[in-house]
């Protein structure tokens, strides 16, 4: 193997990171991988503490990071981190918008404020980082945004209607944004994760009833950590990837095939 092209191919040696909902699960294990090959990774979330830990993993993998506490659902708060963020470092080279909730329900059952509130954060709360982010990345000319989307962005869940409905608002978001930034070389493309072990779903999948049958209809009979996430979104952001803009990867053991074939039935064609 020619190690140096390698490494070379999938360095992010001093690009300057900025991960939302850095504070827990998939963020956390993006902003470890992003530190992992080169990075400097600034945390986004609201909770001290869990920004405290990433930053100590971060540390731990030998990477150097910086917390803001930033609700991203909240524009002025999100225009006063990168009016400071910008000052301080004069561009973003990655933008990972990640941070998330997760609410379940069936399209009639779902209150408005559930759904204001799956607006708010997981629409809204990508929408201003991009613009803020993407604005800075045309000027410099170049950039990587990562857009965390969802299985349920590809392939709707029936008891999970709006957040689906609204993964598929970024599909939509990805697509439209990449469009616009490619001739300033950024590119937009967005990450979807099937099942990810993570506080978001650990009151259904600590029941090991849950987790067995979750198992059974993935193909690959594999469940998501988030260092799967991060290191496949390292890899995006990478030259590696370099051609690659307006598309999705799937991350999910192919849990989104067994959804859309039917299963053939023995015997018939
Ligand atoms: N886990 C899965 O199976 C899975 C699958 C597909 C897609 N996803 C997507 O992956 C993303 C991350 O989810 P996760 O599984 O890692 O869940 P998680 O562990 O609950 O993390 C969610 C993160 O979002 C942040 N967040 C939520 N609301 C926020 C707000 N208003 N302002 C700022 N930060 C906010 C949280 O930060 P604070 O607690 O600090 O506010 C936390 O860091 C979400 O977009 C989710 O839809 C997850």
């Amino acid at each position: 193997m020619n190690e140096i092209y390698v490494k070379e191919l999938f360095s992010l040696d001093g690009k300057r990171a900025v991960i939302t909902g850095a504070s827990s699960g998939i963020g956390r294990g993006v902003a470890v991988s992003l530190a992992n090959f080169g990075a400097k990774v600034a945390l986004l979330g609201r909770n001290q503490k869990g920004l405290d830990e990433t930053a100590r993993l971060v540390q731990e993998a030998g990477g150097v990071s910086e917390s803001y506490i930033v609700d991203v659902s909240d524009k002025a708060a999100v225009d006063r981190f990168y009016d400071a963020y910008l000052a301080r470092h004069g561009g973003v080279d990655i933008l990972v918008a990640n941070a998330g909730v997760n609410i379940r329900g069936e399209f009639q059952e779902t209150t408005m404020e559930e759904v204001d509130t799956l607006i708010n954060t997981n629409f809204k709360g990508v929408l201003y980082h991009v613009i803020r982010a993407g604005e800075a990345m045309k000027e410099q000319r170049s950039g990587n945004i990562v857009i965390m989307s969802s299985v349920n962005g590809i392939s709707a869940m029936p008891n999970l209607a709006i957040y689906s409905s609204v993964k598929y608002g970024l599909e939509g978001l990805t697509r439209a944004v990449a469009g616009s930034l490619a001739e300033y070389g950024v590119r937009v493309n967005s990450c979807a994760p099937g099942v990810v072990l993570t506080a978001i779903n650990e009151n259904i999948y600590a029941v090991e009833e849950n987790l067995r049958k979750k198992m059974e209809a993935i193909p690959m009979k594999k469940i998501g950590y988030p260092k799967d996430i991060g290191d496949t979104v390292a890899a995006m952001v990478s030259d590696a990837f370099g051609l690659m803009t307006g598309t999705t990867v799937l991350v999910d053991g192919g849990e989104h095939l067994r959804a859309k074939q039917p299963q053939s039935v023995p015997g018939k064609s």
